[in-house]
């Protein structure tokens, strides 16, 4: 589909949210903005700051450097009312069954609910269930960071194992690594997600079975990529500890499926228990996040969850205009629908947020990456953006030039702190300089004139012809956000997640879409279970288009032999 035809319809008679008529106001719009630079936008402005941007909490957002007017807002801001967010919304928190293709519940904001308000489900609050796992998830961690628990002989816990993939283990890990000034001195956390074998056999060879703990992470405890390397990881424990009766000191679960657990060997009572209204991708709140409590601790676990709160009330209660997950909502269907951008980047200016990106890739990807809505239409519109991104600085010298000068519409999140982790500060006021430097660049960019007036200096090189003076030039009005937290602490990284996270919910409410389920990631799975014995067929293999079965054959041929998969 070309990026017109997923763009906003000139026409209405489509189905979708995106047909509403305020949308035909927003094209209009659009056709007068589409030539507007936001250089102008500054100088006819000098409160353009003050107009564009929000402080909740810890977190500043600063969104003027978009290519955005008052009315641009005004109209945004009519679309979410139109398409009923702050009804959705209700519906959220109220507990309804929103995610409507797997008849569940939408309720990650239950587990950081830290007023403790009643949250029911088919009826029954949940608010009991939710404190009492995240009781026991504290009280385990305390035994294991205090030395209390020890392994089969007798030794304190050193390292912690978890196996999972997706929400299992992008959410946990990106938190640790962020949280890392916080951590325990002893505890030293490792993520094994890979079905690549070289993944668990390097993360277990460093790592001594009488000191190791592992979390076996998996909502359905059916995961092919989990439960391989889970078994991988008991028979490793196993060759050593000689015993199954010391895996209870060794392994415990998190996940949603009791019976799976047990089949597996883990006792159910060293099980932490989540529920189907848990997307896995929203999940790092629940027992999910038990690699965060072992590692910073329940307190720290708890300022992530308040954190994460304070946002939801924000979010619950802010008017629209007003309200920060909306407005970076807003901002990329505006930019998404309207100017048919593709993608979304994501930039840290942080080495602690550097899986920032990573995370957010399955949260927004996985939730909208549809084109299916509610009422089982095929849209017309464009939906989720690609998610993409890595630490700015280094993306500085890798993918930046083509942010500057590629042609296309990158609209672009940049998040920072105001105060580092380390002392180095010269070392952070050259990284904060440089932040600020990109979003200026990218918004002002460089005229031809001040190109030519620049080569024409001592430092330009006067000696220049001027032949390459259009190389230099840089359009600049590339849209970005800045977000900035006063610290990465627990509760401004909870502030953070949870605003991306009602961010996509919103996107999701505009699209019409259900958020919630993933019935993209199923075929793969379904396919890779038929493909997987006809590695080892006797008999050369058919069935499928050519491409599929010559490359079977290939591999049947070409892979080392050996007794079975
Ligand atoms: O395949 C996608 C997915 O279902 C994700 O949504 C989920 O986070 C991940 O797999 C892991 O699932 P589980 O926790 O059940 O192992």
């Amino acid at each position: 589909m070309s990026s017109a035809v997923r763009m906003v319809q000139d026409e209405g008679g489509g189905p979708g949210v995106l047909h509403r008529p305020v949308c035909r106001v927003l094209q209009a719009h659009h056709a007068q903005m589409a030539t507007v630079h936001m250089r102008d936008l500054f100088a006819a402005d000098p409160a353009r700051f003050e107009r564009f941007s929000l402080r909740v909490g810890e977190l500043l957002l600063d969104y003027s450097k978009n290519r955005i007017t008052g009315d641009t807002m005004s109209l945004l801001e009519r679309l979410a009312e139109e398409a009923d967010v702050a009804g959705w919304r209700e519906r959220m928190f109220a507990g309804d069954k929103i995610n409507h293709t797997e008849n569940r519940a939408v309720l990650h904001v239950a587990l950081r609910n830290r007023g403790n308000f009643p949250v029911k489900v088919d009826g029954e609050d949940v608010m009991p269930k939710v404190n009492a796992v995240i009781e026991r998830m504290g009280a385990f961690a305390e035994r294991v960071r205090s030395g209390e628990w020890r392994g089969y002989t007798g030794e304190r816990m050193t390292d912690v194992v978890n196996v999972g993939i997706g929400g299992s283990d992008l959410g946990p890990q990106m938190v640790v690594q962020a949280l890392k000034p916080y951590r325990h001195p002893r505890l030293k956390m490792h993520f094994i997600s890979n079905v690549d074998g070289a993944h668990v056999k390097e993360a277990l060879e460093a790592l001594n079975p009488e000191t190791t703990l592992f979390i076996v992470s998996s909502k359905t405890f059916a995961t092919q990529e989990t439960m391989t390397n889970a078994h991988y990881a008991r028979e490793w424990f196993l060759a050593q500890s000689q015993a199954t009766g010391h895996i209870a000191r060794h392994f415990v679960a998190v996940s949603a499926n009791r019976d799976a657990v047990a089949a597996f060997g883990i006792d159910p009572a060293h099980m932490f228990e989540f529920w189907d209204w848990v997307g896995g991708r929203y999940s790092l709140w629940s027992a999910i996040g038990l690699p965060i409590v072992l590692v910073v601790g329940a307190e720290r676990f708890a300022e992530l969850l308040e954190g994460a709160h304070e946002m939801d009330e924000h979010f619950r209660h802010a008017p629209l205009a007003q309200n920060m997950p909306v407005i970076l909502a807003l901002l990329g269907i505006w930019y998404n629908n309207f100017f048919g951008a593709e993608s979304h980047a994501i930039l840290p200016y942080d080495h602690y947020l550097r899986s920032l990106p990573a995370y957010l890739q399955q949260a927004d990807m996985e939730s909208n990456g549809k084109s299916v809505d509610r009422d089982g239409r095929v849209v017309d519109y464009s939906t989720g953006a690609i998610v993409w991104g890595a630490s700015g600085i280094n993306g500085q010298h890798a993918f930046y030039q083509l942010l500057h000068q590629g042609g296309r519409m990158i609209p672009a999140d940049f998040i920072v702190s105001v105060e580092p982790h380390t002392e180095l500060q010269a070392h952070h006021d050259i990284l904060f300089a440089h932040f600020l430097a990109q979003t200026e660049a990218l918004m002002r960019g460089r005229t031809r004139e001040e190109t030519q007036l620049e080569m024409g200096s001592p430092e330009g090189g006067s000696a220049q012809t001027g032949q390459f003076v259009q190389h230099k030039v840089f359009d600049g009005n590339h849209p970005s956000n800045a977000l900035l937290l006063q610290k990465l602490t627990p509760h401004a990284l909870g502030m953070l997640i949870a605003l991306y996270e009602h961010k996509i919910f919103v996107q999701g409410v505009i699209w019409n879409l259900n958020s919630y389920d993933q019935w993209g990631v199923e075929l793969g799975k379904q396919l890779a279970s038929r493909i997987l014995p006809e590695l080892q067929a006797a008999a050369p293999v058919t069935g499928h288009d050519a491409s599929t079965s010559a490359l079977i054959n290939y591999y049947r041929r070409m892979r080392r032999p050996h007794a079975g998969l």
